[in-house]
């Protein structure tokens, strides 16, 4: 029988490893990747404009508390942005800090990010360039356990979201009132919903928390069926946070670049 050579973390050297394929290829992958949305939404959040076009509210800026000019301030939910408000101070850095965080502490993003920008292990069985493994038992990555905090926010969120999507099927019929309509811009932002959905309710941490505490699953229907389906969700969890990284900021490019020119709609 064929002996497969044991792969063991050495010491030696970083990155040294006895692994011949290309191990490196998806941490790079998340790099690159992770790397451009960071680079975008900081540019977009601090940016304060272009976040709204007709029934369009970007989902960078949602929920909007304050409005940032005449247009704008009919959307928010407190008026307009407080003159003591620092100039820095965006809608969106007043709220962004929930899905951002949220995604942050995900416990699949945190072994994405830890390999590719920490190289905490660059991947598996590949020896780090560090000596020390402190793990997430002690400051300041036991933060991270501030995770379930962030899903009740994040579910909130997502209702929020859908009743944004309710709001961008009435457009302005230039008598001063609304009527039904579908644009494209409807249809993406319901993309955002159902990804986000798919991402939200697979959360580690909702699985446990529908499903977790009791011993005997079975003798609670109502419990195993949530279990159930976000177990399902769960499974595919890498696929549906990247995706709906992906569809969220194509949602606020859609708001920020696109609608205006592009946008058309369907009344009957
Ligand atoms: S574990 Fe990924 S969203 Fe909770």
């Amino acid at each position: 029988m064929t002996q497969h050579p044991e792969l063991t973390l050495t010491e030696n050297r970083p990155f040294q490893t006895q692994r011949t394929d290309t191990w490196w290829l998806q941490p790079l992958a998340v790099f690159l990747g992770l790397g451009t949305f960071i680079v975008y939404a900081t540019f977009r959040v601090f940016e304060g404009a272009h976040f709204l076009h007709g029934p369009y509210l970007s989902p960078f800026y949602s929920p909007l508390l304050f409005g940032t000019d005449a247009h704008t301030v009919t959307h928010s939910w407190f008026g307009m942005m407080p003159d003591w408000m620092p100039g820095l101070i965006t809608p969106a850095v007043l709220i962004l800090w929930a899905p951002l965080g949220f995604r942050f502490t995900c416990y699949y993003y945190r072994g994405a990010y830890y390999k590719a920008f920490w190289a905490d292990p660059p991947s598996c069985t590949v020896s780090e360039p560090r000596k020390g493994y402190r793990g997430e038992n002690s400051f300041p990555l036991i933060v991270q356990n501030i995770h379930r905090y962030f899903l009740y926010v994040a579910i909130i969120i997502l209702g929020i979201l859908a009743y944004d999507v309710w709001k961008a099927l009435w457009f302005d019929d230039g008598n001063g009132g609304t009527t039904f309509g579908i644009g494209i811009g409807t249809i993406v932002l319901a993309g955002n919903v159902i990804l986000l959905g798919g991402y939200t309710l697979g959360c580690h941490s909702l699985r446990h928390l529908v499903g977790g505490v009791i011993d005997l699953l079975s003798k609670a229907p109502i419990r195993r069926e949530a279990y159930n389906c976000v177990s399902c969700l769960n499974r595919h969890h890498m696929l549906w946070a990247w995706m709906s990284l992906c569809w969220v900021g194509f949602s606020d490019v859609y708001v920020r670049f696109i609608a205006p020119t592009f946008d058309k709609v369907w009344i009957p």
